[in-house]
């Protein structure tokens, strides 16, 4: 478990350094954090600023990328399966006021609202690769608070094995619901002690600032170890369970997508290898570079995994 971060450790900007900061670091003849470099007006970081500790022990120090990066390509099917249409379309998506349902196996269930499941809640900044099912990935600074920390709140019983969490389906704010692309709404699960690893985490903001919409506002899971998919974004439901949840993805391609969803580059996708990823916005569209098993964090999660095999339980 994080320990809580001291006052002193509290800082309200951030120990990132974007490629765009670092370019100009570099153009300007050193590396000066916050040096000017004429970004684009969609790469500055907008939203609501959120006060956060530093959790460098669970950050790698490899470039961040861009805010514009980060907010304009993305996977949100509740809003179209282009990479643009979330940041495009998911102005309406209201985020307040926000219910979240706890409910299954546990002690302390009903509807909580985001408030009331965020407080005394410590907010700190981990920088985080992701790694997405399609062979590309990004490095993005979160913030948010272990989700072990959420959980023992609602002191789950023993017959709780896994966790279930829901996304927002309501086809009012959400266009793609109209498009049978999977089974809504989105659910995704974890077992119980890859929900309480401490790398696991609840963000609500990234850059230090409010998630974005499209990025999964108003609460969203980051499981870093895992393909993007099992990161759900905006969060309605969280239930404990004694029997395994048949996700979205395993019910839409049970072959292509599997409960447990490690990174694994000896584990090919059906369609193609997972032996290689495009770090968006590095070097050029054919660049490539070599995926790590459980995408570089198996010191800490390896252990969860011991004696299963790993090509069944993909
Ligand atoms: N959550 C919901 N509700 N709907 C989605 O389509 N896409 C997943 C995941 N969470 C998705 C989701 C996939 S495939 C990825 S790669 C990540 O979100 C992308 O997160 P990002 O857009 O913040 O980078």
């Amino acid at each position: 478990m994080s320990k809580s971060p001291l006052p002193s450790e509290l800082t309200p900007e951030s120990t990132w350094l974007s490629r765009r900061q670092l370019l100009a670091g570099i153009a300007g003849g050193g590396l000066t954090l916050g040096a000017s470099w004429p970004a684009s007006a969609a790469d500055q970081p907008t939203g609501k600023r959120l006060t956060f500790g530093a959790a460098p022990r669970y950050s790698t120090t490899e470039q961040a990328n861009t805010w514009e990066e980060v907010t304009t390509y993305n996977n949100f099917y509740e809003f179209g399966t282009d990479k643009a249409d979330p940041a495009r379309r998911a102005g309406s998506l209201r985020v307040s006021p926000w219910e979240v349902r706890i409910g299954g196996e546990a002690e302390v269930t009903g509807n909580f609202a985001l408030e009331d499941v965020l407080k005394g809640q410590a907010l700190e900044e981990r920088i985080y690769r992701l790694r997405c099912v399609e062979a590309w990935s990004m490095v993005i600074p979160w913030v948010g608070f272990p989700l072990a920390s959420l959980i023992k709140r609602f002191k789950p019983t023993s017959r709780a094995k896994y966790v279930r969490f829901t996304t927002l389906a309501d086809p009012a704010q959400m266009p793609g619901l109209r498009s049978p692309v999977l089974d809504w709404p989105y659910v995704e699960g974890l077992r119980m002690d890859e929900a309480m690893h401490p790398l696991t985490l609840m963000a609500v903001g990234l850059y230090g600032r409010a998630l974005p919409n499209q990025n999964g506002a108003p609460l969203r899971l980051v499981v870093p170890w895992k393909y993007g998919f099992k990161s759900i974004k905006s969060i309605v439901a969280i239930d404990f369970t004694e029997r395994r949840p048949k996700t979205s993805w395993e019910l839409a391609a049970p072959r292509e997508y599997g409960f447990f969803a490690n990174v694994n580059p000896d584990v090919d996708h059906p369609r193609w290898s997972q032996a290689r990823e495009r770090r968006i916005g590095a070097g050029s569209f054919w660049s490539r570079q070599a995926t790590l098993p459980f995408n570089g964090y198996a010191n800490e999660v390896a252990g969860l995994y011991r004696g299963m095999d790993l090509k069944r339980y993909f």
